[in-house]
């Protein structure tokens, strides 16, 4: 869990700083939150008060406010700040060093790393002064993110939108950790494969893909070189992240085999299928030629398991989907597999493993008798967890 210090600015889009807190709070961080006055007027100290869990600081010489925590204090306390929205305004404050309201003053007396994310009518942006400040303040190590381009709240259309919610978080979590995945290479499966029976029917299973992605996403903050193998989902591709589309457990296997000579670390997150049709059929199969249609189903190769005696020096995390007796069969398979760590999930649950957003994972260790327990979590919180536990085994 890490300090985090939100900066809320006086722009429109100072409400999307309510998703950012409750994001942040999800993954279990601890929130601050000081405004600017101006902020105030777009969301209410209360609503930012009751979803940090924190009074709000928006004054710099309010004795109340400072005996509270000081904005020295605060300052210190964060381990990262960001500032979602950064208006024009609060951008040539920062830059010129003014000390002039709470939040500049806060940023000024900063050490830990700080992130602004601009927003604002797009002529606003795109003037040299504006410009000139986000230079500045580049150079000098301030970390930006956006503006995204898209329809403005002033009406106008182009570059000044906040980014998304996501992309805050990530920037946060990769400026909480910028490295410790550096040198590393990790190779991750995702979601289902999908086995033609014709040119238009497959089989194929739930699997979303949204925990691998997470892994991606989150080894890519961490500065590692990731290489995605994606099976047949529509997700977005991680920022950083290098990625192989595959259809087939067969595409799958081979992809992975490719890219494991550069892979430092393997992580099969991918519900492979497994069994492909004997014989695919060329054409479409006609409903009207068969009133019982008898598929041939042919065991799939294990990749996982194929890959372990390969495996080297590399750390190789299998996954286990189970819908029953979740532990004992996950220790079954880490064993049977023989790979270093399993993370074993009940995908029988309605609220967590496959197709929804949050996961709970129980991650065992060599010999299965090492376990550690994810609670229910958003899965890129889950994959944070998998990848603190890989690194504790591989610096072991
Ligand atoms: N796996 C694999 N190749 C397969 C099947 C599974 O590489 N043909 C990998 C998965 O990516 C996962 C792990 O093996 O990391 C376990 O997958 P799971 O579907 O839980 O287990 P199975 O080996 O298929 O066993 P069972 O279906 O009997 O539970």
């Amino acid at each position: 869990m890490s300090r985090v210090l939100v900066g809320v600015s006086g722009g429109i889009a100072a409400y999307k700083a309510c998703e950012l807190i409750r994001g942040l709070r999800t993954r279990e961080h601890e929130v601050r939150v000081a405004t600017t006055q101006n902020a105030l007027r777009f969301v209410s100290s209360l609503t930012l008060q009751a979803l940090s869990g924190h009074a709000v600081r928006s004054e710099l010489f309010s004795l109340s406010q400072e005996s509270e925590i000081s904005h020295i204090e605060l300052a210190d306390w964060a381990d990262v700040a960001i500032v979602a929205p950064a208006t024009a305004g609060f951008l040539a404050r920062i830059a010129h060093g003014m000390a002039d309201d709470l939040l500049a003053t806060i940023c000024l007396a900063l050490r830990a790393p700080l992130i602004v994310a601009p927003a604002m009518n797009v002529n606003m942006y795109r003037h040299p002064a504006t410009q000139a400040n986000l230079d500045v303040l580049a150079k000098r190590g301030v970390r930006i993110v956006g503006p995204d381009r898209g329809e403005l709240a002033c009406g106008w259309e182009g570059e000044g939108r906040l980014v998304a919610v996501e992309e805050l978080l990530g920037a946060v979590e990769q400026a909480l950790d910028p490295g410790t995945y550096q040198g590393e290479v990790v190779l991750v499966t995702a979601g289902p494969t999908a086995e033609a029976v014709d040119p238009v029917r497959v089989l194929t299973n739930r699997s979303s893909g949204k925990m691998g992605f997470a892994l991606a996403e989150q080894a890519a903050r961490r500065g590692a070189e990731v290489i995605l193998v994606a099976g047949p989902v529509g997700l977005p591709t991680p920022y950083g992240v290098q990625r192989m589309n595959v259809e087939s457990a067969a595409q799958m296997q081979q992809a992975v085999m490719d890219a494991l000579d550069r892979a430092t670390i393997v992580i099969m997150a991918a519900a492979v299928a497994d069994y492909r049709v004997a014989e695919r059929a060329r054409e479409k199969i006609k409903r009207e030629t068969q009133d019982v249609l008898t598929l041939e189903l042919l065991r799939n190769p294990d990749i996982l398991a194929e890959l372990v005696p390969r495996k080297g020096g590399r750390t190789v995390v299998g996954f286990a989907a189970e819908t029953e007796r979740v532990l004992e069969n996950a220790r079954a398979k880490l064993e049977r597999k023989g790979c270093d760590l399993i993370v074993a999930n009940d995908v029988a649950r309605q609220d967590t493993g496959f197709d929804v957003d949050r996961n709970a994972v129980w991650i065992l260790g060599p010999g299965g008798n090492d376990v550690v327990e994810v609670p229910a979590a958003a899965k890129q919180e889950v994959a944070a967890r998998i990848l603190d536990r890989i690194r504790q085994v591989r610096d072991a």
